[in-house]
């Protein structure tokens, strides 16, 4: 067992943030040899409880749970800041080109080691991953992510048609290949597999109706897809599937919305598509920094709030410009001013920040395993070192309460306060 002394941040299980300002974090094995969460709160009440536990004492320091990132591509780590007058321009001259390189084994192991590199020293210690076309590229991932004992969810991108030489895959090898690599990586260790049809516009119906089929074999599989992005994409998906009722629809219509179903963007809904998603209990991987550099548009909190459906904040690099979870928070809150001038949006810090962990993990159907410092969760965390940043050392210490506290944090810092991340 190990004991660290800092202030502490969790969540309580209605999303509102809990804080001791001399807080303990007791990590040890549980029944099964899992490292965990022992206990998590006031030293002053805690620290008797555990004679002979080493403390490491960090003052000045918050510790936090590490970040989920809900939807990131990890081979999209070097086309951050292509710019393109929108989404499909985007894929068609630089990403799908980018993508086609990680039909090398050797390729993909290289970017991956650095993607990793990214997500710790920003604070990130879980996150849903698409990978490429090429099943190296997710075992070249995946290997990667078991030897740094990391809880990861990633999968082999479905894009039989409307794709370029390089990167489009063949049909029934690769719903093949599919269940390959879920029989290869989902449950070992710490990793998950995603069955990944990249969007429907780059899949046919065969395509969609065997990853539907292999998602009813594999219940505890995820799936994530992207949809309603931008305009020109829907207006191609509407062509393509005139039977459907809407672009998120299709998904429904080959069985690929259920709980553990992650669809990023989710940005031009109506009612019908937000009560899809509740009804289903599909999740949306929100990426704003992906949706102002591309112009995608603005998901809309309120009206999420309003049907109920599950949301979680996402980096979507490369079209995200950064792997930063402060990053990505505050253009979350700037999405959520757009919105406020129409709808009384304003996102708090608590919120902002339980999206990006404890939220996130919910609508990963993995609450309590990741994403909080709860008793029982894994310990994957992170410490903060708000001194590391000039002004946000200022800031920090004419904060008055915890919201001004994390606001701070939200707006100033970045990858340099992340002064470790610890990996149970
Ligand atoms: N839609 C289909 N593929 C992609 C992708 O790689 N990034 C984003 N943002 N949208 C997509
Ligand atoms: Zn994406």
């Amino acid at each position: 067992m190990k004991a660290y002394r800092a202030a502490l941040l969790r969540f309580a299980d209605d999303g509102s943030a809990l804080y001791d300002e001399d807080g303990l974090l007791v990590i040890g094995p549980d029944a099964s040899g899992r490292k965990v969460v022992r206990a998590a709160g006031a030293y002053s009440a805690l620290a008797g409880n555990f004679p002979g536990v080493a403390v490491e004492h960090l003052p000045g320091r918050i510790l936090a749970p590490g970040f989920i990132d809900l939807h990131v591509h990890f081979p999209q780590t070097d086309v951050i800041g292509s710019p393109a007058e929108g989404l499909l321009p985007w894929l068609e001259n630089y990403t799908f080109p980018h993508e086609s390189r990680f039909a090398d084994p050797a390729y993909a192991q290289g970017v991956a080691t650095v993607f990793f590199d990214e997500l710790l020293r920003h604070g990130v210690t879980t996150a849903l991953t698409f990978a490429t076309s090429h099943p190296a590229s997710v075992n070249a991932l995946m290997e990667d992510a078991q030897r740094r004992g990391l809880r990861l969810i990633a999968g082999k991108v479905l894009q039989d048609r409307h794709s370029p030489d390089g990167v489009r895959d063949e049909t029934e090898q690769s719903l093949a290949d599919s269940e390959a690599l879920i029989q290869k990586w989902h449950g070992t260790d710490r990793l998950g597999y995603a069955i990944t049809p990249r969007f429907a516009p780059s899949c046919s119906e065969a395509q969609l109706r065997g990853a539907g089929e292999l998602a009813a074999k594999y219940p505890d599989v995820w799936i994530q897809s992207h949809v309603a992005e931008n305009k020109d994409e829907i207006a191609w998906a509407r062509q393509l599937f005139p039977a459907s009722r809407s672009y998120l629809a299709v998904y429904d219509d080959f069985g690929l919305m259920r709980e553990r179903a992650i669809y990023a963007h989710c940005i031009h809904f109506d009612d019908e598509d937000r009560s899809l998603m509740r009804s289903t209990g599909a999740a949306a991987a929100v990426s704003p920094t992906s949706n102002l550099f591309l112009g995608s548009g603005f998901f809309d909190f309120a009206g999420a709030d309003r049907i109920g459906f599950q949301y979680g904040l996402a980096s979507d690099v490369g079209g995200g410009t950064s792997f930063s979870p402060f990053h990505t928070m505050l253009a979350a809150y700037y999405v959520g001013r757009e919105g406020q001038t129409k709808q009384g949006v304003s996102l708090s810090p608590q919120q902002l920040w339980w999206r990006h962990t404890a939220g996130a993990a919910q609508a990963l159907g993995l609450d309590g395993v990741v994403g909080n410092l709860q008793p029982g969760c894994e310990a994957d965390f992170i410490v903060l070192n708000p001194q590391a940043m000039p002004l946000l050392a200022r800031k920090v210490a004419h904060a008055r309460n915890l919201d001004e506290l994390l606001f701070s944090l939200i707006v100033l810092g970045d990858d340099r306060i992340v002064e470790r991340t610890v990996i149970s």
